[in-house]
């Protein structure tokens, strides 16, 4: 073995109880294919520890009710622990206040909301909105569709080889005419983080509001709102050991008041008649309709179980497994990693020269290996580096340097087989 590997192996991992968290997620002990599930595919979503699913069905079991609405003894107990995982979110990203913490259904939600309201207000026909050329397709459509209604410019930071921005063509790219920029904090495709700090600073010499889309980022980077000064943030619950179908946007204060509602219904008003409606104060002003109650509480759950571990400790094993995996896979012939920023979350894309990756992804998978293949909903992405899809391992809190070398094994086979 690589000594270099067999350094990291030996001695980085003593500083984590990595069997006591496996025994909290029942997930773990599956089998496919015969075989124990080895689950790196942590980007497209998390699997969820046992703390957080019994939350969720004490929920359903005891106290199932709708929120804000009833005098009544379980409605009561629903919405205290629907706004007591408001406020434990809030925290968890050190936001002013509980009313800029809007519960959405996810990441795309979250965007969504932005672009159609605070977008649809505010962007007018010359306008300009930056991204970057790394983003999640619902980092871009939902900018895209504004741009087409408001005969508006998407402009689209380049990157370079290793899937880092290009900093200075953002300098170049942003004038008087720019009106917002979205970016990714954390590439779900490359792994890059951003200097989202230095583009946030930049936009706001120019009074440009910025929003970042956390799906990544959130599991893996200590956030706070206030320090980094974004004007909106996006993330999702199920990539954070929490449910699916439960999100969040976080905005300013002042944004959030000045911006219409997302969608009309029930708990979003203060009064009605048929003549005109006048709205609720934040955040139920964007909470249209029944919420994913058991979703919020579930979130509020996975939020206190990964501040149990330390989310610093969780980067920290990340980072060794990343290390360790890209080191290991560094020799395979043909191999070749997509994504080498220096800074980087725990996702390892890779293309081999004569293996597609859904063969890879379909081989593994009998394996018991779980990896995600194909463009990862980063199609322009894709374009820029010239190949159809990449094979992605995403690594967990949960993940073993085993685990690992089971997939690098599979890999060595898959080179056998096909190469
Ligand atoms: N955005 C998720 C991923 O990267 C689904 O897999």
């Amino acid at each position: 073995m690589h000594t270099e590997i067999a350094a990291i192996k030996k001695n980085d991992f003593s500083f984590y109880d990595i069997q006591k968290i496996r025994n909290d997620f029942p997930i773990l002990k599956t089998l496919v294919h015969d075989k124990p599930l080895v689950y790196l595919d942590n980007a497209a979503t998390t699997q969820k520890p046992q703390y957080v699913i019994d939350k969720m069905n004490y929920y359903y079991e005891n106290y199932n009710s709708n929120v804000h609405r009833g005098v009544h003894a379980l409605s009561q107990k629903a919405t205290e622990a629907f706004e007591g995982a408001r406020i434990i979110i809030k925290n968890f990203i050190n936001a002013l206040g509980k009313n800029e913490i809007i519960f959405t259904r996810g990441t795309t939600e979250s965007i969504n909301l932005v672009a159609s309201t605070y977008g649809r207000a505010n962007i007018k026909e010359g306008d300009e909105i930056i991204i970057s050329t790394m983003e999640h397709h619902s980092n871009i459509v939902p900018w895209q569709m504004l741009c087409t209604e408001k005969n508006a410019k998407l402009r689209v930071i380049p990157i370079n080889d290793n899937g880092e921005i290009i900093f200075e063509e953002f300098e170049k790219m942003i004038n008087e005419k720019t009106k917002f920029v979205s970016i990714v904090y954390a590439s779900n495709t490359l792994g890059t983080i951003n200097p989202v700090k230095e583009i946030i600073n930049l936009a706001h010499n120019y009074n440009i509001p910025v929003l970042l889309d956390a799906a990544q980022a959130i599991n893996h980077l200590k956030i706070d709102v206030q320090q980094l000064d974004c004007d909106f943030l996006a993330f999702s619950g199920h990539k954070l050991y929490g449910p699916t179908g439960i999100g969040i946007l976080y905005g300013k204060v002042n944004f959030l008041e000045a911006m219409h509602p997302y969608q009309g219904g029930g708990d979003m008003i203060s009064k009605v008649t048929f003549e005109e409606t006048t709205y609720n104060e934040l955040p139920h002003k964007f909470e249209a309709g029944t919420p994913d109650i058991a979703g919020a509480i579930g979130l509020g759950a996975a939020i206190e179980y990964i501040e149990k571990i330390g989310l610093e400790n969780i980067a920290h094993h990340e980072n060794l497994l990343l290390d360790y995996a890209t080191k290991a896979v560094s020799d395979l012939q043909g191999l070749k990693i997509i994504g080498t920023a220096k800074d980087k979350i725990g996702v390892l894309s890779f293309h081999f020269e004569n293996v597609h990756p859904h063969d890879v992804g379909t081989f593994l998978d009998f394996e018991g290996v779980a990896i995600r293949t194909g463009h990862h909903c980063t199609q322009p992405l894709m374009r820029r580096f010239n190949i159809p899809a990449t094979s992605r391992a995403s690594f967990g809190m949960y993940n073993t340097i085993e685990e690992v070398d089971v997939l690098v094994h599979g890999l060595k086979k898959i080179l056998e087989v096909f190469g």
